[in-house]
């Protein structure tokens, strides 16, 4: 285990589009943000994430980029992005930037020149195959945004492969050339003094060889050919080639996005002496509530598996490599719809989610208005959706026949602009967010929910966002501890330890306990007997837990809860959604 400033650290997302607009044009931009720093600033986070900023025809916000080495001009100018890359570094933070290189737009001169005739030297920038004899596309796969996966283009009279939508066509990751100018690309942003990127879908980049035909179950002609393009076969060598020649180069950190990783995949891509990745997204955990991996199908997800995800990545990667903590972000519902209780509770369950986001082992991501409590949102109609994956699912669940009312209400738990809807800053209108019309309708409890209300608020979820931060930073065991989860099958309470400790290696040699001794050493330094011992209920009951007489609770201290008083006993009823954390030495 080596300490790292990226391990210390707490991410905000911010997601541009819907931050703050501050030319009255409907849409966040750069300028926007920059006046936000000094709250984020205050807030505690120090490492921003910003999704896409770059030029892009906007068809998937951002993630279809037409240029990468330039921005948007509905976000602002180069300089703009400067200034704000100046101001961050100023106030001792640090940002990253979104890569997204498994496509592009189609609007990319690469594709232009590609789709252009058979012989361009850009041709095999991209995957073109020829349709089968039957007129079919050349293989059955489903685009995850609905539909085939291939799309014919008449000027050549073949099928370019796009995983995404149409205006997305996958790169070529085994031809060389393109892969050396994305190296290029990277280089250049991280020598204007980046800190990082996260990288969009970054274990779909290697395509099994042949492209075979998927089985399962979809319904309709085509079926997800996610065997033969996630973690494919190529994907190592592509990682450990891009980690050579470009990110071992500077001090920065990276996170990949990658869906359908279990633990021990994740060992392959951010295991310390890999040289691959600094950490990938814990995906698994908000794929629960899918039925058959698709996210339109909604299952009830268990507390008890919830629990084992996490423990297993927590368990599995501890002292090999390192975890990301995050319940949302721009593609996923809002946490506390999903995971909390966005009526009664919000502020409760909010705070409780928190809580296990800052003391379980790895680095927490917050994404935009989680530190204020904000919630799903429940437009009356499709017409207030700008989404493309909920526009093409809404065109293809009513064209199968399904109600309108049950597509309204898959809708209202899955679409991604639950968590697009504008950053609400105040209760005047449009939240104060735009003097102008906003991109998408705000979500209408912005007079209750807003960044002015919970900064007045001793009691709100940003300053207990705040404390947490805080505390954090303060005790070395709720970064690098060991974690050990506590009554692994109690369905409603999620209780665990953080402890001084690095995990040994069973059996290992006197050097590497020498080793692990002196790490212990490094961090922990004279707190070496300081536990943490973390207590949440996931329900809105009241419920028993009944410690073991091993955590001596004599000696405990209450570091912070979502309730005003708390007694510590071995046996304590945990109130509705209640989460405290204590310091057991
Ligand atoms: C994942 C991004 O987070 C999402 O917003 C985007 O639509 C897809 N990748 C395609 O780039």
């Amino acid at each position: 285990m080596q300490k790292a400033w990226w391990k210390e650290g707490t991410v905000y997302q911010i997601y541009p589009r819907s931050f703050l607009d501050s030319n009255a044009d409907g849409n966040g931009d750069l300028k926007g943000i920059i006046q936000k720093l000094d709250y984020l600033q205050f807030l505690g986070v120090n490492i921003i994430w910003l999704c896409p900023v770059y030029k892009s025809p906007y068809y998937d916000n951002g993630y279809d980029i037409s240029d990468y080495y330039k921005i948007m001009d509905g976000f602002g100018t180069m300089d703009d992005w400067e200034e704000l890359l100046n101001e961050v570094h100023q106030r001792g933070m640090k940002l990253i930037m979104d890569l997204v290189v498994n496509h592009t737009s189609d609007e990319h001169p690469w594709f232009v020149a590609s789709r252009s005739s058979l012989d361009n030297p850009y041709r095999n920038y991209y995957i073109w195959r020829k349709g089968q004899d039957n007129g079919r596309e050349p293989n059955n796969w489903a685009s995850e945004f609905g539909g085939s996966a291939w799309e014919y283009d008449p000027i050549t009279g073949e099928y370019y492969l796009h995983l995404f939508s149409d205006r997305q066509p996958d790169l070529n990751w085994e031809n060389k050339a393109l892969r050396h100018d994305v190296y290029d690309m990277m280089t250049w942003w991280l020598k204007k003094g980046i800190d990082g990127f996260r990288m969009d879908v970054i274990n779909l980049i290697s395509k099994a060889e042949g492209l075979p035909d998927a089985s399962g179950a979809k319904e309709g002609p085509y079926q997800w050919g996610r065997d033969y393009y996630r973690n494919g076969p190529r994907l190592h060598y592509f990682l450990r080639e891009m980690h050579a020649k470009v990110l071992s180069k500077f001090d920065i950190m990276t996170v990949g996005e990658t869906p359908g990783v279990n633990c021990e995949k994740a060992e392959l891509l951010v295991g310390e002496d890999r040289h691959e990745l600094s950490m990938v997204f814990l995906f698994e955990l908000l794929e629960l509530d899918y039925g058959d991996g698709d996210k339109w199908k909604i299952v009830p997800w268990k507390l008890i598996d919830f629990k084992r995800i996490i423990s297993d990545w927590q368990d599995f990667l501890e002292g090999i490599g390192w975890n990301s903590l995050f319940l949302n972000n721009h593609d996923q519902p809002r946490a506390v719809s999903r995971f909390g209780d966005d009526h009664k509770f919000r502020v409760q369950s909010a705070k409780m989610l928190a809580t296990m986001l800052h003391t379980l082992q790895g680095t927490p991501y917050i994404y935009q208005g989680e530190e204020i409590g904000m919630t799903n949102v429940k437009f009356p109609d499709i017409s207030y959706y700008r989404d493309i994956d909920t526009l093409n699912f809404y065109k293809e669940a009513i064209a199968a026949g399904i109600k309108m009312e049950q597509v309204m209400d898959i809708i209202h738990a899955r679409s991604r602009d639950n968590a697009r809807t504008p950053m609400q800053w105040n209760n005047s209108e449009h939240a104060g967010f735009t003097a102008g019309k906003p991109w998408i309708n705000l979500n209408p409890n912005y007079p209750e929910v807003n960044v002015e209300e919970n900064l007045a608020n001793p009691d709100s979820v940003f300053h207990y966002y705040r404390q947490l931060i805080k505390l954090r930073k303060e005790k070395a065991v709720l970064i690098y501890g060991d974690y050990r989860l506590l009554c692994p099958n109690d369905e409603h309470l999620y209780v665990y330890l953080r402890v001084p400790k690095l995990r040994r290696v069973p059996g290992c040699g006197k050097k590497k306990l020498a080793e692990i001794q002196k790490a212990e050493k490094d961090i922990f330094g004279n707190n070496s007997e300081e536990k943490i011992l973390v207590i949440l209920n996931f329900s809105a009951e009241v419920k028993c837990l009944n410690l073991s007489e091993d955590i001596r609770y004599q000696e405990s201290q209450l570091l912070i809860s979502n309730y005003s008083s708390t007694n510590f006993a071995l046996e304590i009823e945990v109130r509705p959604f209640e989460a405290s954390v204590y310091s057991l030495s």
